[in-house]
This record gives C-alpha cells, structure tokens and sequence, in this order.
C-alpha cells in the first residue's frame, strides 16, 4: 500500500517516517507535498490542509494521528472513506497522570499553599472531608474511563456521564442530556473528556457551571470550545468555581492579553495533558493498514455524522 503523511504536530515527521518505515517495510510511506501523484490509498495526518484531499482522489482510508477528530472533520473529506484516529495509544495514563494531580492539588489546596508561601505565610488549613469532593467525568471512552478509574483510587466520590449509558465499578453513571443536570449537581470536581462536536461545542455554559457543587474545579483536558469561557470567567468571579484547571481553551496559543493568564483562580497548560507517542502510534497504524488489507473492522474508527 501506498501511505501519505502529513503532521503538523509535536512529533516531527521525521520521527514518523522512520517509525512507520520500520513498521512497514512492505509499504510504501512518503511525506505529503502538493502536486504528488494521486495513487495514495491511505492518509496519515494530524492538522492537514485541505490540499492534500483535494489532491489525493484515490484514498481508502484516513487515519488521523491523535485523539480528537473535529479538525479534521471541519475539511472536505472524500465522502464514504473510513476515518479512523488514535484510541489510548499511551495518552490514557497521561490523562489520568494530569487528573490526579489537578484534582488531589485542588483537594489539598496546593495552590493556595503556594500563594501563602509566596507570601512567607506559615498558615496550616483544616483538613477537608474527600467525602465532600465528589469528582465527575464527562466522556467516559478510551481516556475517561481511564481516568475515572485512576482517580477513584484516591476514595473520593466518583460520578461520569456519557452519551449511552455506561458501566464503570465504583462510579454513578449517568446518560444522556436527560440527565446531565442531576450530573453536575453531583459533582463538585468536574474533569471535562469530551469530544468536540456539534452536540457538544458551548455544552458547559453558565446554566450548566451554576448546576456545580459550589465552590468546585473545572479541569478541562478536552477542547477548549467546550467552555463557554466568559461565563467560565463569571463562575471563578462569584466563586460558584473555586478553581479551574485548563490544558485546553478556545483560541490556542492564548492570546497575551486574555484573562485566563492572570486570573488567580486559573491554572493553564498548553495542551499537553496527553501527547501523541509515535512508537504507540505506529503499532496503531499498523493494525488499522493490516485490517484494511484484510478487510477487517477497522480498529478506532469515528462515526463521520456523530463526530467523534
Ligand atoms: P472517545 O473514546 O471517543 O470518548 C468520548 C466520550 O465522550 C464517550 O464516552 C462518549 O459517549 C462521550 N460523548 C460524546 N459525545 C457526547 C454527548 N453529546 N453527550 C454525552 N457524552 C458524549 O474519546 P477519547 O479518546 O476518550 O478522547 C476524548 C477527547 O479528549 C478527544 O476528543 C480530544 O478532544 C481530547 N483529547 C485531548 C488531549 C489533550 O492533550 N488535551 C489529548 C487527547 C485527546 P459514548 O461512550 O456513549 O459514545
Ligand atoms: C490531542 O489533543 C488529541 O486529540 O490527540
């Protein structure tokens, strides 16, 4: 088969050619430029320009090399074509590394600690009941479900919600936009895992940030457009939020000038809670070209319509 590669993010497309080379030395495995020849079968890409499926008419199948599809499904795909995207691949125990620590660091108040050591301030705090800090997962696929399970080990309360009604020992789950409000008002520590799509752009507005616990953290390692990022700011003002954890927001790089880099409540990183790894997601690739020439079930295929 002849694969195409396009990537434009944190692993260079050095890196991946070599990987995928090594992995599949019966292949063919070129990096995209404009004008090749449009005899490809299968495109493997993160970020890529439209050109690329304005070009390449022969395609069989899109692979899309990290977890989120929205931007790819934003472009003009070939219609009928199978898009599969990377499922875990070593991002879920990155995710639940980045969630421990965001809600045990709210739960201790680590940062107010840091504050009152800036301050030279030696200022002990009650210690809280974790029993007070129920924590909700919102999407509970491949990496919310890893996290939930990786957070309930430290006892505090576990909620989730999903799309269709999910199974996780020692969580409440719930489903469905029916039962988002009871969600949320469960839940005082909200970790957000969320695909973007149309259901879901906007989904944690004012409304719904009001239904909280008082006094709680949002940490959102999805996509930033799922936020609604000024009543967020109005959440974190009247302290219906206590804390917010954000690896991802609307506009990336943030702006200097934007809010979230100076409010108190707000802690930022530059979207890296789970990055993609290029050995795990080679092994992925392979599997998804050797199902296709068998033509097998694709493994980590998307529904096109739902968007994820
Ligand atoms: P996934 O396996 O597709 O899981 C998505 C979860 O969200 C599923 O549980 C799904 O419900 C639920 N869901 C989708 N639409 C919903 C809706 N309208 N209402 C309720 N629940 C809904 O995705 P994943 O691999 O866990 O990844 C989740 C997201 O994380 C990615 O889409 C990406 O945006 C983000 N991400 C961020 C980083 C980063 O570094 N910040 C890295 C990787 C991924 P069902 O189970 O019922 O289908
Ligand atoms: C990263 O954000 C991904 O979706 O893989």
């Amino acid at each position: 088969m002849k694969l195409l590669l396009c990537s434009r993010g944190s692993v260079s497309e050095r890196d991946w050619l070599d990987g995928l080379r090594a992995a599949l030395p019966g292949h063919v495995v070129a990096i995209w430029r404009p004008g090749l020849a449009a005899d490809f079968d299968v495109a493997l890409v993160w970020d890529p320009p439209q050109r690329l499926f304005d070009e390449q008419h022969a395609l069989k199948m899109i692979f899309n090399l990290g977890a989120g599809v929205e931007k790819l499904l934003a472009l003009r795909l070939p219609a009928g074509i199978p898009v599969l995207r990377l499922e875990d691949a070593g991002m879920a125990l990155q995710m639940a590394e980045y969630a421990c620590h965001a809600v045990i660091g709210f739960f201790r108040e680590f940062g107010v600690y840091r504050c009152q050591q800036a301050r030279a301030l030696w200022r002990p705090h009650a210690a809280r009941d974790r029993g007070d800090f129920p924590v909700g997962i919102m999407g509970l696929g491949a990496l919310g479900a890893r996290v939930a399970a990786a957070v309930r080990q430290f006892g505090f309360p576990m909620t989730g919600w999903s799309r269709s009604r999910h199974v996780l020992e020692g969580v409440r789950t719930y489903a469905g936009p029916g039962e988002l409000d009871e969600f949320l008002a469960a839940t005082r520590v909200l970790v957000v895992l969320l695909p973007l799509t149309a259901a879901t752009r906007g989904i944690l507005d004012g409304e719904r940030l009001r239904h909280l616990r008082g006094g709680g953290c949002l940490v959102n390692l999805a996509r930033g457009g799922l936020v609604v990022e000024d009543d967020l700011r109005d959440a974190l003002d009247t302290g219906q939020l206590g804390a917010a954890v954000l690896d991802v927001v609307a506009t990336e790089p943030l702006p200097a000038d934007h809010w979230m880099w100076r409010h108190p409540g707000v802690t930022l990183t530059p979207h890296i809670s789970a990055q993609t790894l290029c050995a795990d997601a080679v092994v992925q690739v392979v599997h998804a070209v050797e199902a296709l020439e068998r033509g097998a079930p694709l493994p980590g295929q998307i529904d096109r319509l739902r968007g994820y």
